[in-house]
């Protein structure tokens, strides 16, 4: 088979990087992909993933068996729908299934709809009357633009006056663009975070192994909201007993919710949960692979990728048996200092071959690109995943810190405490 991944960061490296095992796999491309992935796949590095006429243009020259669509704009966008109507078998929700993350709004209603716990909510079109609200509630205190903001229209706010700058950020001054024409306001959870990603074929859901995301930029959970610094798998907090509640309360629910609102979901849904006092809440949903946490979780599966995708797409997802690892993962971002903010890029990285010809770690590229002279620069905040399996977390942990050493660029920057959790465990 010949597969077209959809994509240009850490997850579509890790997704090449299985999909490269399978013994199905003749050929991969990648649209628009990286320096990483060019080393395994034919990148088209011209072609973005908002343009899905130059996408099909670009299928029908290269005919691809299957497409696969990674990220969020593109799936919430209609991308998938697109390439179907041209006859292209393509894995991922169509545009009226990744609703599911492509709208806040939509998600806490079907949850309230449908009784699938997660946190108390108000919507909102109208800033005013945000505002109005707001001045009654309890603190802190959760805004959410309704749309896509790359992971960042989350707003925690501590106080009534930072609710009210929230309010103008994303409704008034339009941070997020149209993602803040509508906002959610959301009752404050505490808790562990813990991410189950799961393959769904419309009717049946299997979830994949858990995995825990640092989003913040600094140590300790400081600095700002980054698209993910680092992530382990699995998470000790998820345990059996969390596992059933969410069986029971969470998964076949969302599926069967989608299907029952003639919105069958095919593809990955990202459950992000919270594990309160009171039991495990939904905090998001997700419509495809997390990044970092694919970088986690796909290399302790013991599954041919192609099979499962496949059997997203026919239905047939029961008769698989999705199988991991009885071992950990551990995945370390080394990010260009400064980000997520201002930072500087174009700076060789030395240092990539020590990851040749070992098994248990993984060097995923995130933000990279070939010079003219074939050299490999940084070319993004988040530059690449470092990531080692181990027999467990602490195992895996040490070997992913070790492998981090073996990089080297001229503004590399990590957080120090990826994993560290797993002491408290
Ligand atoms: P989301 O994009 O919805 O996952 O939100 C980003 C992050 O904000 C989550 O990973 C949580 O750390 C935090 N967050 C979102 N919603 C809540 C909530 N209701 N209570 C507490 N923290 C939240
Ligand atoms: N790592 C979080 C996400 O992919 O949304």
């Amino acid at each position: 088979m010949n597969v077209l991944i959809i994509g240009s960061g850490g997850r579509e490296h890790a997704i090449a990087t299985s999909m490269k095992k399978s013994k199905r796999v003749d050929k991969l491309y990648c649209v628009p992909g990286n320096a990483g992935i060019a080393q395994i796949a034919e990148c088209n590095p011209s072609i973005g993933v908002m343009e899905f006429d130059r996408i099909v243009e670009y299928a029908k020259e290269i005919k691809p068996d299957l497409v696969f669509v990674a990220p969020d704009d593109p799936l919430v966008g209609g991308l998938v729908d697109k390439l179907e109507a041209e006859g292209f078998k393509t894995f991922g929700p169509r545009k009226n299934a990744a609703i599911l993350e492509g709208s806040k709004a939509f998600s806490k209603d079907l949850m309230k709809k449908y009784n699938i716990p997660t946190a108390a909510y108000e919507t909102f079109d109208d800033a005013d009357k945000a505002l109005e609200y707001l001045e009654h509630a309890d603190m802190p205190i959760v805004l959410k633009a309704d749309g896509l903001a790359l992971g960042k229209g989350v707003l925690i706010c501590n106080t009534l006056e930072e609710a009210k700058a929230g309010v103008k950020e994303i409704m008034l001054d339009k941070h997020f663009g149209d993602s803040g024409n509508r906002m959610v306001v959301e009752e404050f959870m505490t808790g562990r975070e813990v991410s189950v990603l799961s393959f769904v074929d419309g009717k049946t859901i299997k979830t994949m192994t858990s995995a825990q995301d640092h989003k913040r930029a600094q140590d300790g959970d400081k600095g700002l909201n980054t698209g993910g610094m680092g992530t382990f798998s699995p998470s000790p907090f998820y345990t059996k007993e969390v596992d059933e509640f969410c069986k029971k309360n969470i998964y076949q629910k969302t599926v069967d919710a989608m299907a029952a609102e003639g919105r069958e979901f095919k593809g990955i849904i990202f459950f992000g949960l919270m594990i309160t006092d009171k039991g495990p809440r939904v905090l998001e949903y997700n419509a495809r692979f997390g990044d970092p946490e694919a970088q986690v979780v796909l290399p302790r599966m013991k599954n041919d990728i192609i099979d499962v995708c496949e059997a997203c797409i026919d239905g047939t997802l029961d008769k698989i048996d999705l199988e991991f690892e009885d071992n950990a993962a551990v995945c370390v971002v080394l990010a260009s200092e400064g980000y997520p903010v201002k930072y500087d890029k174009g700076f060789p990285i030395k240092g990539l071959e020590a990851f040749e010809g070992k098994d248990d770690y993984f060097c995923f590229h995130a933000g990279t690109k070939l010079s003219d002279d074939g050299q490999i620069l940084t070319n993004g905040g988040r530059v690449l995943g470092i990531t080692a399996k181990g027999a467990d977390l602490r195992e895996a942990r040490k070997k992913a810190y070790e492998a981090t050493e073996w990089v080297s660029f001229a503004n590399k920057y990590k957080r120090n405490d990826i994993g560290k959790a797993i002491d408290e465990a």
